[in-house]
């Protein structure tokens, strides 16, 4: 996974960029079928979407606009506070747009559940949502997310974009964190 020099703060390799890039084809398929004729906006939560949205948006067929939001629940630790503040709101106007949220990972779910409601507001078209991970045991409130590429267990996972405390994103893989690192 290149970065050796933090091979001792990683416990496990979740999944690889290798199964990433070929989740990413099989959902980008998917998406360009049933977005065929409509006007696809896609919407990336900042930072952690960073590398999902650069290579899922290039696995897509055809040119898409794509837009950013900032939002922060969690402060420097690894757990959700349900708090979610706008740190950087979208430029574009959402009206009549089908809207597709590309989203790291759905943990407890409060940051996803607070933007649709807060997109569905907006008057898009039609607001959908695609997590690259997703852990089940950890849902505090069910989220309709139509694509999902990877269900993970239950632990607080780094790389491809995740970080703890700003490090690690550009990991390639996904990988556990050791407990030592925010213990
Ligand atoms: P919730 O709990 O609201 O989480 O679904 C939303 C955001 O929190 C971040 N998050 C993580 N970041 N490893 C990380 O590096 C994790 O295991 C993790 N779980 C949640 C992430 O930005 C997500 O969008
Ligand atoms: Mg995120």
């Amino acid at each position: 996974m290149r970065a050796a020099d933090v091979q001792d703060d990683l416990t496990q390799v979740l999944v690889t960029e290798e199964q990433i890039l070929a989740k990413l084809d099989e959902v980008a398929a998917r998406v360009a079928a049933d977005y065929t004729g409509k006007e696809l906006l896609l919407v990336g939560v900042l930072k952690g979407a960073v590398m999902v949205m650069a290579d899922f948006s290039r696995a897509l067929p055809t040119v898409v606009p794509m837009d950013w939001m900032a939002v922060s629940s969690y402060g420097a630790g690894t757990q959700s506070s349900g708090v979610v503040q706008i740190r950087k709101d979208l430029d574009t106007d959402l009206h009549d747009k089908h809207v597709l949220i590309v989203e790291d990972i759905i943990d407890s779910g409060l940051t996803l559940s607070w933007l649709l409601k807060n997109f569905a507001s907006r008057g898009a078209a039609s607001v959908e949502v695609f997590a690259l991970l997703r852990k089940p045991e950890a849902a505090k409130v069910q989220v309709d997310c139509k694509y999902v590429g990877f269900d993970i267990p239950n632990e607080f996972v780094v790389g491809y974009g995740l970080d703890y405390a700003e490090r690690y994103r550009n990991l390639r893989d996904v990988a556990i964190l050791a407990p030592h690192v925010y213990a």
